[in-house]
């Protein structure tokens, strides 16, 4: 089966009101309405209605980046899966590796969100890679593994094709160091193997996408890998032209 390409923006924290009207403008200006494939731009929450409202006439999806796992409450400065739903925000990003180590999301932490997203309709993508250190010690499988088991565990093998997985080596991300073509094809090959361990069809049919220093230069490359089914772009997608030409890359 071919799966589509998906091509997602993280604006992380960046960006206000005139930025974002602007950056959308200058999007939609350079969309190409003959293109097969996804985009989807991830937004701060606060902006999600905003940019709904700007991709309206567009076939852009609008994400989130973080969810709470749980479903309401004196939860203070948190914000629910249903919330997320009721402002038709359709993807969001869980287990971010920024959200791993400057909040202390642990993997348990990750699974729960991503059933919270999962529950509301929301679709989850589920960010997952490992550091430098844990490259170099020869363990970025183990690490990989273990994420995505999480999610398993909690939710199901079922589950996994109900999301998108972002593999975003932490050494490549905002660094500038993109994982090479084949080493990202090489852990993307082995995630597919590793689902299908639990189940042929969801392996097959689950988009996993590449992120970490993606950019026009690189990006056809990455993109050509028989498993690398899109991409999450930080940086590049700040920025109409890049995150355009990635888009473009994608063919
Ligand atoms: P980057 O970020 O493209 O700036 O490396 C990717 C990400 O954090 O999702």
């Amino acid at each position: 089966m071919t799966r589509q390409t998906l091509i997602a923006g993280n604006w992380k924290m960046n960006g206000d009101s005139q930025f974002i009207g602007e950056l959308m403008s200058d999007i939609k200006g350079r969309l190409d309405s003959d293109w097969q494939h996804q985009i989807l731009v991830s937004v701060p929450s606060l902006y999600l209605t905003k940019v709904k409202e700007l991709a309206a006439d567009t076939n852009i999806a609008v994400g989130a980046q973080n969810l709470s796992q749980q479903s309401n409450g004196a939860f203070t400065g948190e914000i629910s899966g249903s919330m997320l739903a009721d402002v038709n925000c359709q993807y969001v990003l869980v287990g971010h590796s920024e959200r791993r180590s400057l909040y202390g999301e642990s993997s348990t932490i990750v699974a729960e969100k991503y059933q919270a997203a999962l529950d509301n309709d929301v679709v989850p993508v589920l960010c997952i890679g490992e550091t430098l250190e844990e490259r170099e010690a020869g363990t970025t499988m183990t690490i990989v593994k273990g994420q995505l088991d999480a999610v398993i565990e909690k939710s199901g093998i079922e589950s996994i094709a109900q999301g998108v997985i972002a593999y975003e080596p932490v050494w490549a991300i905002g660094t500038g160091k993109t994982a090479t073509p084949e080493q990202a094809q090489e852990v993307h090959a082995e995630i597919r193997a590793h689902l299908a361990q639990f189940d042929v069809d969801v392996a097959e049919q689950t988009q996993i996408l590449y992120g970490g220093s993606m950019n026009p230069t690189n990006a056809e490359q990455l993109l050509a890998q028989a498993d690398i089914d899109g991409g999450l772009i930080g940086g590049a997608s700040l920025k109409a032209e890049q995150f355009i030409a990635i888009c473009k890359a994608a063919g």
